[in-house]
C-alpha cells in the first residue's frame, strides 16, 4: 500500500475512517502541542510510525486552514539514543513564547517522565530540542507520587505557569503547579488541585491524573484530567469552578464524555476567534492482534468546542464548519414510531454519515435509532433514550459478530424538559461513532462492524408509539487534503460511491 493511499484513508479497509484524523500508519494516542499560529491551526498527535503499537512515541504533525481539511507535515518529534527522552517523547503542549514556537513534553527514559523543551525557527516545521534538557530533574522532592508526566502551560501576568499530572501515594490523582520566568528554570508552588481516590461520588477520579489542561471558560476556570488506575486508562473528567490564590476550587465535576476510554487525554487550545477547542484520542476496541494487521490503530475525535452548561457541567458540541465535510443530503419525512419493531429508514444507508435527528418518545416509552444494521439485523448499534431512567446508551451489544471487539454499553445521564423531544446528532465514520445529545451529554466509541452490508439506519420504539419528528443526514466526504483541490474532492467522491 503506498503512503499516498493511506494518507486518504485506505479504501481497503473498512474499518479506516475517512473524517477523523487516523495515523498514515502505525500507532496514534493522545493529541499534542494543539496551537492556532496565524491562520493556520497546527495539531500533534503521540505516534509509533514502526508499527501499531504504543513504543518509541514520537510526535506526528498535521496542519489546517479551517479546523475541518488537514494535510500532513514531517514528523516533529523522534526520541533522541542516550538522552532524557531515548523512550519516548510523551505528550505535551506547544505555546508561543515571544514569537517562537515551543513544545513543552514529556521525555521518556530509564529515569522516567521529565519536562523537556524544543523550539522551532523554522515555522513549526523542525524542532530543535534545548541542550539542557530535562528542564525540571525530576518530581518535586518529599512527593511520594504514583506517576508524574504531561503538561498544561499558559501565561500570566508575572511568568508562565505549568501543570504536571501526577497521583499522590495514599491520596488520588493530583495536578502539580510550578512557574518558570523562562520556561527553562521551574519551581513547584503546590497541586492546583487534587483529588481522592476512595471517593466515589459524584465520579471517581482514580489513582493519577494523565494530560491536564486548564483553561478559563465563560465565569469559571476547567480542570480536564484522564483518570487512570492501575495502568487502565478509564475516562475523561471535567471540573469547573473558582481559581483564586493559584489553587482551583471545583464545583461540579463530570466525565466529559460517556464513551470512557474511547474518549481520552482530550487537548484543547484557543482558536483565532477565541472559542476552546478539544480533541480527544478515540481508543481502540479491537484486539491489539487486529491492530497490527491493520497496520494503524487510533483515531483523534472531531473538533468540539468546549462550552458551559448553567449548571456548569462542562459540555462539547462538534464544530459547525463541520458542515464542509457534507456531500449528498437525504431527508427522512416524519412517521410514527409502533413499538416493538423497528422502521426501516430506506432512504439511508452508509458507514460514513452525519445524522441529525429529532425524536419523541412516548409515555413511558423508550425511543431510538439502529445504525450499521445488516440486513438480517446480525450486527447494529443502537442509541437509545429511556425517558423512565433518564438515560441515553450506545448499546455496542451487537455491534460486531467478531467476538475479540469490546461491546459494552455506554450510559450517559439524559434529562429532558417536559415535551422537549431528544435531539440526536450522530457522526458515523466506519469504526468511529460519536453521539451528540440536546448538546448536554456526548457518548464517543468504537465499533467493528465485520461484514460490509452493515449499513442501514432504522429507528425503533419500545413500550408506546414514539414519533420520529425530523431526520436530516449527509454522506461525508474525506478531511484529506485541500478542500479547493478538485482532484482530492473528485477522489474521494470517487472513492465512496
Ligand atoms: C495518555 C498517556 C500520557 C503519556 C502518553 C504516552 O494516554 O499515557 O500520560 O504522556 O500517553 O504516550
Amino acid at each position: 500500500m503506498s503512503g499516498e493511499t493511506h494518507q486518504h484513508g485506505d479504501p481497503g479497509d473498512p474499518q479506516r475512517p475517512i473524517y477523523h484524523i487516523t495515523p498514515r500508519s502505525g500507532w496514534l494516542n493522545d493529541p499534542n502541542g494543539l496551537i492556532q499560529w496565524g491562520e493556520q491551526v497546527h495539531l500533534f498527535y503521540q505516534h509509533n510510525p514502526h508499527g501499531a503499537f504504543h513504543a518509541s512515541i514520537h510526535w506526528d504533525h498535521l496542519v489546517s486552514d479551517d479546523l475541518v481539511h488537514w494535510r500532513r507535515l514531517p514528523i516533529a518529534l523522534a526520541p533522541t539514543p542516550d538522552s532524557p527522552d531515548a523512550d519516548g517523547c510523551w505528550s505535551g503542549v506547544a505555546v508561543d513564547d515571544g514569537g517562537v514556537p515551543t513544545i513543552i513534553y514529556s521525555g521518556a527514559s530509564a529515569a522516567g517522565q521529565r519536562a523537556c523543551l524544543a523550539t522551532s525557527a523554522d515555522g513549526l516545521l523542525s524542532w530543535t530540542k534545548f541542550a539542557g534538557n530535562p528542564v525540571i530533574p525530576g518530581p518535586p522532592p518529599g512527593l511520594d507520587l504514583v506517576a508524574y508526566r504531561d503538561h498544561c502551560v499558559w501565561r500570566e501576568a508575572d511568568g508562565w505557569r505549568m501543570l504536571m499530572g501526577a497521583g499522590l501515594h495514599g491520596g488520588g490523582g493530583a495536578a502539580l503547579l510550578y512557574r518558570s520566568p523562562d520556561l527553562r528554570r521551574w519551581e513547584y508552588l503546590h497541586p492546583l488541585y487534587s483529588g481522592d481516590r476512595h471517593q466515589t461520588t459524584p465520579v471517581w477520579t482514580g489513582s493519577m491524573w494523565e494530560c491536564p489542561d486548564f483553561f478559563p471558560l465563560g465565569d469559571r476556570h476547567v480542570l480536564i484530567v484522564s483518570v487512570w488506575d492501575h495502568h487502565m486508562l478509564h475516562y475523561t473528567v471535567a471540573m469547573s469552578g473558582r481559581y483564586a490564590g493559584q489553587r482551583l476550587t471545583p464545583q461540579r465535576l463530570a466525565k466529559l464524555d460517556y464513551g470512557d476510554r474511547h474518549f481520552y487525554a482530550p487537548q484543547s487550545f484557543r482558536d483565532r476567534q477565541g472559542r476552546r477547542i478539544v480533541f480527544g484520542w478515540l481508543q481502540e476496541g479491537c484486539s491489539g492482534a487486529a491492530q497490527l494487521t491493520r497496520g494503524w490503530s487510533g483515531a483523534l475525535s472531531l473538533p468540539r468546542e468546549l462550552r458551559l452548561h448553567a449548571d456548569g457541567t462542562v459540555l462539547t458540541a462538534p464544530l459547525p464548519e463541520l458542515a464542509a465535510l457534507r456531500r449528498e443530503h437525504r431527508r427522512v419525512a416524519a412517521r410514527t414510531l409502533p413499538p416493538g419493531r423497528l422502521t426501516p429508514l430506506d432512504e439511508l444507508r452508509g458507514d460514513a454519515l452525519e445524522i441529525i435527528a429529532e425524536l419523541r418518545p412516548g409515555p413511558q416509552g423508550v425511543v431510538g435509532l439502529a445504525v450499521r444494521r445488516a440486513p438480517d439485523g446480525s450486527e447494529e448499534t443502537r442509541i437509545r433514550y429511556d425517558p423512565r431512567q433518564q438515560q441515553l446508551s450506545l448499546d455496542r451489544t451487537h455491534s460486531s459478530l467478531d467476538h475479540e471487539t469490546d461491546r459494552t454499553t455506554h450510559v450517559a445521564p439524559l434529562t429532558l424538559r417536559d415535551g422537549e423531544p431528544l435531539r440526536l446528532h450522530l457522526f458515523l465514520d466506519r469504526s468511529v461513532i460519536e453521539v451528540f445529545a440536546n448538546e448536554q451529554v456526548a457518548i464517543t466509541s468504537r465499533i467493528y462492524p465485520s461484514r460490509a452490508d452493515s449499513t442501514a439506519v432504522t429507528a425503533f420504539a419500545e413500550h408506546a408509539p414514539a414519533a420520529l419528528l425530523a431526520l436530516d443526514a449527509w454522506t461525508m466526504r474525506s478531511i484529506w487534503g485541500d478542500p479547493r483541490d478538485p482532484h482530492v474532492t473528485n477522489q474521494e467522491s470517487d472513492r465512496e460511491e
